[in-house]
């Protein structure tokens, strides 16, 4: 594996969930398999989770961790070619990347959407300049338009939590009061639909294969269809909730697809309306007694209601926590094949 950025570049995932079941029993198995190799983590946006798990994760594999947040302490990078740099920005991305990858093994990039530009954000462009220059593997720490260390921990949490049947989950937008990007959901879709055409065995009794996956939005949140793949779409709220083993709570700004292209990136809808959207007991109600999940940091009272995020049932924290296991996973693949 030279780059991680979807779900593809796993390849096997029940061979990635037994590898996740496996570190999660002896989590320092393979703690010299890193030894004198570096990680770099080049963030261009905040983070708390991914920044502790990816270094934690890295550490159980003996590696050692360089960390750089470009806003704050580095040169202020220009990620456009063929501009005169007479602004505030003193260095360009494109002598910084190969600088960076001088110093370490493998490189980690977190660069948010612009919400501006579609077509830029899509092109993945500033992680596709790392993979080009820095002359090392590289991996999403979420991007523009993805988060798979993310998804990939979301699996391993539904794994963990079975049901005596094949199950049902349920990716629900919910209100945000900015406008975010649609990375957390295009890779929870793309994992989603592609968990289940691999298969995976997620019934208690094994017998049951895949995942019965729906979306639900207000109309103008349509993800691209390059990650949900033919996924289903219920408008209704409550038919989407009726039956679901997992709820998933997202935010997510316009998509921009087909008539609503003029409008990517906004929050299309009034807050009176967005807010029948928050998931609270009312709308748990609706479930097969559904496990909460959201990928955090969440806003309380507009994706979630307390009652709801602290019940028993909610898998917020160990959904997590098992970011470290998917990252030990990735660094692990990355490592193996050096
Ligand atoms: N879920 C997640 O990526 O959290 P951070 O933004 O805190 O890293």
């Amino acid at each position: 594996m030279k780059s991680f950025l979807n779900v593809q570049d796993l390849g096997d995932l029940k061979a990635a969930l037994a590898e996740a079941a496996e570190l999660k029993a002896n989590r320092f198995k393979y703690d010299t398999l890193g030894k004198n190799k570096t990680l770099l983590m080049v963030f261009f946006n905040n983070s708390l989770r991914t920044r502790l798990s990816t270094q934690k994760a890295a550490m159980n594999l003996g590696m050692n961790v360089i960390v750089l947040d470009v806003n704050a302490g580095a040169w202020k990078l220009e990620t456009e070619r063929g501009v005169v740099m007479d602004g505030d920005k003193s260095e360009h991305l494109l002598e910084a990347i190969p600088v960076m990858g001088s110093y370490c093994d493998i490189v980690g990039i977190r660069s948010f959407a612009g919400l501006s530009d579609r077509d830029y954000d899509y092109a993945e462009t500033v992680y596709h300049q790392f993979e080009k220059y820095s002359g090392k593997p590289v991996f999403a720490m979420e991007t523009a338009t993805v988060h798979p260390l993310q998804a990939f921990a979301d699996l391993i949490t539904i794994a963990e939590h079975k049901r005596p049947h094949r199950p049902k989950v349920v990716l629900t937008w919910a209100p945000h009061p900015k406008s975010l990007p649609q990375a957390v959901p295009n890779s929870f879709a793309q994992w989603m639909v592609e968990a289940d055409r691999q298969g995976l065995p997620l019934a208690l009794d094994g017998a049951e294969q895949g995942i019965d996956f729906v979306i639900t939005h207000p109309e103008g949140y349509e993800l691209d269809p390059a990650f949900t793949r033919g996924a289903r779409i219920e408008y209704d709220q409550q038919k989407a909730f009726e039956g679901a083993d997992f709820v998933y709570a997202k935010n997510w700004s316009c998509p921009g697809i087909g008539r609503y292209a003029k409008d990517y990136g906004r929050i299309l809808h009034d807050y009176h309306t967005m807010m029948q959207w928050t998931v609270d007991a009312r709308h748990m109600a609706w479930t097969n007694d559904a496990h909460f999940m959201h990928c955090l940091p969440v806003r309380r009272g507009m994706i979630v209601t307390d009652d709801v995020i602290e019940s028993p049932t909610s898998l917020v924290i160990p959904e997590a926590a098992n970011r470290e296991l998917s990252a030990t996973v990735v660094l692990k693949h990355f490592l193996q094949e050096m």
